[in-house]
């Protein structure tokens, strides 16, 4: 008689066959890499002190896979699982130095402290080195971002102008910071809700556009625009469009630049993303969810202009009908009221709170509720996945790989994807979809979860 999957298991797992991938060759991580921030506002400046924090044994990194998550190798009796950093040729926190543009001139020490994040003692512990980071004066137009009085700007409108000089200041950062590499992460406010036009569809069309001072050119774009032409990884922690167009999208992949975005998946989009698949793997029905914030910092005061928050719900919203695919499960999600406000509150700062109200219902259709109270702190669950950013773009960008960094999904709100796909919203897929694309790199197998090597002969 054959023998139960049992008796194969208590005989202890058989070997695996292992077809693994040639790993692909990927430059040294040696050397310094700067990391270009345009805006130097609450998580600019979080995520600089916090590194810093870190390098001098004060803190530790928590939050960012790169510095403390692991991954498994092979089948689980192998037992490999090293940390991601050690996996993945990754540059050190000791290799980056800083460089950033913002419309005000306060340097990283006065702009900490005026976004209230750390706590004053620890920007003043660091006070000697934030001072050092001055931010160059930004390209802006307050047409796209409201409520911005922005004193340290370029002084053209001309866009092609802008362009020209933030080209001017990647460059002279290179030389002066004796940068090897560098990458780029957007830390800009949220600009105006556009939509895609002709002027973004191809690289000859946003080229006129740029000399055209076209309207459909906002700064986040002439920023990306500089960044790839000087064939450095972007990544937009905004929703605004920015790189998000073909003509962008093309020139990264004509001159081999990794591209990544949009808007920083923290907080509550953060809760939506662990939960809705949650309730989809249960096969639990969603009839409403209603999510409300309020923040005091200046984010939040660029978002009560509705033209910004018009960019900002766009991002928020998109999540849950790709998760719950209301056109599959028609049943079960198909008549979802999904609501998204924020609301500006000073005495709040940055310390946010968001309240969500799930309407969902099970068996037979009987209603059940779940409340969210998130007390959150937005810039300190921003920070670490700047700082995983421009490490895996890095990666990215020596490992050859150019265009949308679709498997960096998992730090987005809005993720960029290639024609004709829909993003990957699911969390834990976008975590899976990470590190197998990590296993890949390094000729490594898959994980697949199937096991069933282990119970049969
Ligand atoms: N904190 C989070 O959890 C979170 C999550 C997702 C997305 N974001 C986005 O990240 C961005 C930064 O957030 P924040 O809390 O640090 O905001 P912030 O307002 O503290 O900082 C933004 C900074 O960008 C500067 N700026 C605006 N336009 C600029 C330009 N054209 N050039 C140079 N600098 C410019 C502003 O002066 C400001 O100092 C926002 O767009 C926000 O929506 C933040």
């Amino acid at each position: 008689m054959d023998a139960t999957p049992n008796e194969h298991a208590r005989k202890g797992p058989r070997p695996l066959e292992q077809v693994r991938p040639e790993p692909t060759p990927i430059a040294s991580p040696g050397g310094r890499l700067g990391v270009l921030l345009p805006g130097l506002g609450a998580v600019a400046t979080t995520f600089i002190a916090g590194v810093e924090a870190v390098r001098r044994g004060l803190a530790r990194p928590f939050g960012s896979l790169t510095q403390m998550g692991t991954i498994r190798l092979g089948g689980r009796p192998e037992r490999r699982v090293p940390r991601i950093g050690e996996f993945v040729p990754l540059a050190g926190l000791d290799q980056l130095v800083f460089g950033a543009w913002d419309v005000f001139a306060d340097d990283a020490y006065e702009s900490a402290l005026n976004a209230g994040v750390l706590e004053r003692g620890q920007v003043e512990g660091l006070r000697d080195f934030l001072q050092q980071i001055e931010p160059m004066p930004g390209a802006f137009d307050q047409r796209y971002v409201k409520k911005l009085h922005g004193t340290h700007v370029i002084e053209s409108r001309s866009k092609r102008e802008w362009a020209d000089r933030l080209i001017a200041d990647i460059a002279r950062f290179r030389e002066e910071k004796a940068c090897d590499r560098l990458v780029m992460v957007w830390c800009g406010s949220t600009e105006v809700f556009l939509r895609p036009t002709d002027a973004h569809q191809s690289i000859e069309a946003f080229e006129k556009a740029l000399d055209d001072d076209d309207e459909s050119i906002p700064p986040s774009m002439v920023y990306a625009y500089a960044a790839i032409k000087s064939g450095i990884p972007y990544a937009n922690g905004a929703p605004n469009l920015s790189a998000d167009v073909p003509a962008l999208m093309q020139l990264a992949e004509d001159n081999g630049v990794p591209l990544a975005g949009k808007d920083f998946k923290t907080g509550q989009t953060l809760m939506k993303t662990i939960l809705a698949p949650g309730f989809k793997a249960r096969m639990l029905g969603v009839r409403g969810w209603y999510s409300t914030n309020i923040l005091g910092n200046r984010d939040g005061e660029v978002l009560d202009d509705p033209e910004s928050f018009k960019t900002k719900e766009e991002s928020k919203l998109g999540v849950l009908d790709y998760i719950l695919q209301p056109e599959v499960y028609p049943e079960l999600y198909g008549d979802i009221s999904h609501v998204v406000r924020i609301n500006y509150y000073p005495p709040r700062g940055d310390n946010k709170e968001g309240w969500d109200n799930i309407d969902i219902f099970g068996w037979l259709g009987y209603p059940m509720q779940i409340k969210i109270d998130f007390l959150c702190r937005d810039s300190i669950l921003a920070a670490p996945i700047v700082l995983d950013l421009a490490l895996f773009l890095d990666l990215a960008a020596r490992a050859g790989m150019d265009g949308i960094q679709e498997w960096l999904s998992f730090y987005w709100k809005s993720p960029m994807h290639g024609r004709g796909l829909y993003p990957e919203h699911d969390l834990f897929i976008q975590l899976m979809k990470l590190k197998n694309t990590l296993r890949h790199l390094m000729g490594e197998e898959q994980i697949t979860h199937l096991g069933i090597e282990y119970y049969t002969e």
